[in-house]
């Protein structure tokens, strides 16, 4: 039986393994620095944990391990230049470090690499993994759209349900994708594909809302980035709309004020004053409740997956690593 630290361990390797400096160096380099710097690797372990729930080859599906991640790590590139973020695992962001078009073309260069990847490996399944990617890809961008249309919206105008929507869209739908992925390549059944898809997509949830918390309350020094950045681009994330939801009339007229998108605030006086908001509401409780609702369902999905407990107990290990969080 495999642990989660045998998975990460079997990612570490995949990675060590691969080559990803070319010519021309100025394209390539910053696509090095990206993967190179690791982050905690989620979506390849879960696409290996998967495949091995299923009865999986785990040589069979290293390709597409490496495709996912790099697709990940795509998607951050082109969000750290879209929300202006300076920080990405304690290191500059691409765009900080090389520029704004180093950051667009290392960024499409990478999920054309995702599919170089992914397309190593043959399956006679392949025509259905790749449709899963490829529709996976599209809804990330669909979420993506849908974060930035809420930048430009008041903060009453966007409800909670849309919200949700979002996130299921911009993140947890890879998740998601990436169980779909390692199962499919294991042979899983229809039925089988539902719950660990679903199973992904709460667990995807969570993680946003998680992210959306330590975006207000982490330590920059662990979350590697730049607290705050979600009120300086009047992000309408899950704490400014459970604060609207739960304050008083004089803290709703403040935070509609604070989260407009055309301010003209000094950007830290504004970050101190919302975060006043959020303490005096005792937000972080709201918020860790909605979290820990997310995990629950997630669990129940992975509960009634028909399978040797042995084989599930890397994803609740992991799973358990998330709940507590703090980069
Ligand atoms: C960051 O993802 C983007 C979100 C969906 C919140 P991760 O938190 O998985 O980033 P890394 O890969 O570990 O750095
Ligand atoms: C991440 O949302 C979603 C994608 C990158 C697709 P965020 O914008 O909240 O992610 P971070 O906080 O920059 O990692
Ligand atoms: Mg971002
Ligand atoms: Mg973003
Ligand atoms: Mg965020």
């Amino acid at each position: 039986m495999n642990s989660l630290k045998y998975y990460l361990s079997q990612v570490e390797q995949i990675f060590n393994e691969e080559q990803f400096i070319f010519e021309p160096r100025e394209l390539y380099e910053p696509i090095d620095y990206t993967l190179r710097l690791g982050g905690k690797r989620i979506r390849p372990t879960l696409l290996l944990a998967a495949n091995a729930l299923f009865g999986g080859d785990e040589k069979q599906v290293r390709g597409a391990a490496l495709g996912i991640e790099t697709f990940h790590n795509f998607t951050l590139l082109h969000d750290d230049l879209m929300d202006r973020s300076p920080l990405r695992r304690g290191q500059p962001t691409v765009y900080t470090k090389w520029g704004d078009n180093t950051a667009i073309l290392s960024g499409d260069t990478m999920f054309a690499l995702a599919w170089r990847y992914f397309l190593r490996q043959p399956s006679p399944r392949l025509q259905e993994i790749l449709q899963c990617f490829n529709e996976t890809a599209i809804l990330v961008c669909e979420g993506q759209q849908m974060d930035m249309n809420f930048e430009n919206m008041t903060l009453d105008e966007v409800d909670l349900d849309a919200y949700m929507e979002m996130i299921r869209l911009k993140t947890s739908v890879l998740l998601s994708g990436a169980l779909k992925i390692g199962a499919l390549y294991a042979g899983a059944t229809k039925e089988e594909l539902f719950d660990i898809g679903e199973f992904g997509e709460h667990l995807g949830l969570a993680f946003q809302l998680q992210d959306d918390l330590l975006d207000g309350y982490g330590d920059t020094a662990v979350f590697g980035k730049k607290t705050g950045q979600d009120i300086r681009d009047n992000k309408k994330s899950i704490l400014p709309l459970l604060a609207l939801m739960h304050g008083s009339p004089e803290q709703q007229e403040e935070l509609l004020t604070l989260f407009a998108a055309k301010d003209n605030l000094d950007e830290e006086e504004k970050v101190h004053r919302v975060m006043a908001i959020y303490d005096a509401i005792g937000l972080r409780t709201i918020v860790e409740e909605h979290i820990d609702i997310e995990f629950r369902t997630a669990k129940q999905y992975l509960d009634a997956i028909h399978a040797p407990e042995e084989k599930k107990a890397p994803l609740r290990e992991l799973m358990e690593t998330l709940m507590g969080r703090k980069k």
